[in-house]
């Protein structure tokens, strides 16, 4: 099999390559990157000179490369990753979030009907989705896979663009699919403009934590390793046609979560029980800022018969444990065009 991994050297697909090269040794594994900011071969330092590891430096908005690629390299199989994923920045330049995650996704889509059509048998297209696109719940209730889509942010709804632009290349073309909906993930290598990871740098560094609004805002949160657990599980046993909500069954509001998140970090780096407490500061809030997203994750628990591994945690520990021992890559990654954005955004 070519399996063709997009945008492998981010945060969540670093780790999906290197679960797929252990689970798949006699198959071909393809990232495919455009190296954007969030895109850091770093990740994947330890596989690179694995042998059935090949990287392909493109870009998804490129639709005369995809299909040349698959051309050349005639993918069985797409898990697809690649796109812009933070929602603040689709907030200053919503074009760029279109094009990545919309145009990006449809040039994906017709290489692989372009090549597949003759014979769809053992060929999937594995399109990677968020519970944003679901919108935002009150207090109450859960996002199923039968939940409307109702995006808010021009992150959502561009993915929520993506996610129909597969279903109908499934309904109209026949297009073997899958789509999977996660909730917010965390762990080591995710690019510190997400909470967690901008949260524990900026304790690190005895800089504000900078909460939006009240705090109250409640996520799902899933550990990125299972996430990547749950991809391969639907990878290998998914029915084709079907969506897969994953989720953690753990939410947090904001606050609490950071209040743990700091005195996790106190206690490792030996510092005063509520150092880094006192580093907290509420800021003006995200304009059109989703007030709960919760994910009910029976359909995979009980068809697929997966699970978290971890606790919320033992996640955060690992998580604040990684990023203190690999201060190397934090440094990398926060010089430079970081500066600018952080500037921009917070200050
Ligand atoms: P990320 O921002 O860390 O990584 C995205 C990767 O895509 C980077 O390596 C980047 O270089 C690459 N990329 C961006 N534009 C590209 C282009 N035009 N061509 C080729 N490569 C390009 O994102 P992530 O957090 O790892 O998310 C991966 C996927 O999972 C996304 O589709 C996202 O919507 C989805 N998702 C993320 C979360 C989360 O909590 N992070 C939750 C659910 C779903
Ligand atoms: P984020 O990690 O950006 O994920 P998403 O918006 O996709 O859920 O944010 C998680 C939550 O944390 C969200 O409610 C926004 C909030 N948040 C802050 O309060 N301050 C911050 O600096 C960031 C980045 C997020």
């Amino acid at each position: 099999m070519n399996i063709l991994i997009t945008g492998g050297a981010g945060f969540i697909g670093s780790h999906v390559v290197r679960l797929f090269l252990k689970s798949y040794p006699k198959d071909k594994i393809y990232n495919l990157d455009a190296l954007t900011y969030a895109g850091n071969l770093e990740n994947l330092k330890d596989i690179e000179d694995a042998p059935n590891y090949t990287f392909l430096k493109a870009d998804i908005t490129d639709a005369e490369e995809m299909m040349a690629l698959f051309e050349e390299h005639d993918f069985d199989k797409v898990i697809h990753l690649a796109a812009e994923s933070h929602v603040d920045r689709s907030i200053e330049d919503p074009l760029q979030f279109v094009k990545t995650n919309i145009i990006g996704t449809l040039n994906l889509l017709n290489a692989a009907l372009a090549i597949w059509k003759k014979d769809f048998s053992g060929k999937l297209f594995y399109h990677i989705s968020t519970d944003e696109v679901y919108g935002s719940l009150g207090s109450e209730g859960l996002f199923t896979e039968e939940t409307a889509y109702d995006p808010n942010s021009p992150y959502s709804a561009s993915k929520a663009g993506s996610d129909h632009f597969v279903r109908a290349y499934g309904e109209t073309y026949g297009l073997p699919y899958i789509i999977s909906n996660c909730s917010n993930n965390y762990g080591p290598n995710q690019f510190p403009e997400k909470l967690i990871p901008l949260f524990i740098n900026n304790c690190i560094n005895e800089k504000p934590l900078p909460v939006y609004g009240d705090g109250q805002y409640t996520r799902d949160w899933l550990y990125v390793i299972d996430h990547a657990r749950a991809i391969e599980v639907i990878y290998k046993n998914g029915i084709q046609g079907e969506t897969y909500n994953i989720g953690g069954f753990n939410e947090w509001t904001n606050i609490d979560l950071i209040h743990m998140l700091c005195e996790l970090i106190d206690k490792e780096l030996g510092r005063a029980p509520g150092s880094s407490k006192k580093l907290i500061t509420y800021v003006k809030d995200r304009p059109g800022h989703d007030r709960r997203y919760a994910i009910d994750a029976t359909k995979i628990k009980n068809e697929l018969h997966w699970e978290p591994s971890v606790t919320f945690e033992e996640g955060l520990a690992k998580t604040i444990s990684w990023y203190l021992n690999n201060s190397e890559w934090l440094q990398g990654v926060t010089s430079g065009n970081y500066k600018e954005y952080y500037k921009k955004q917070y200050l």
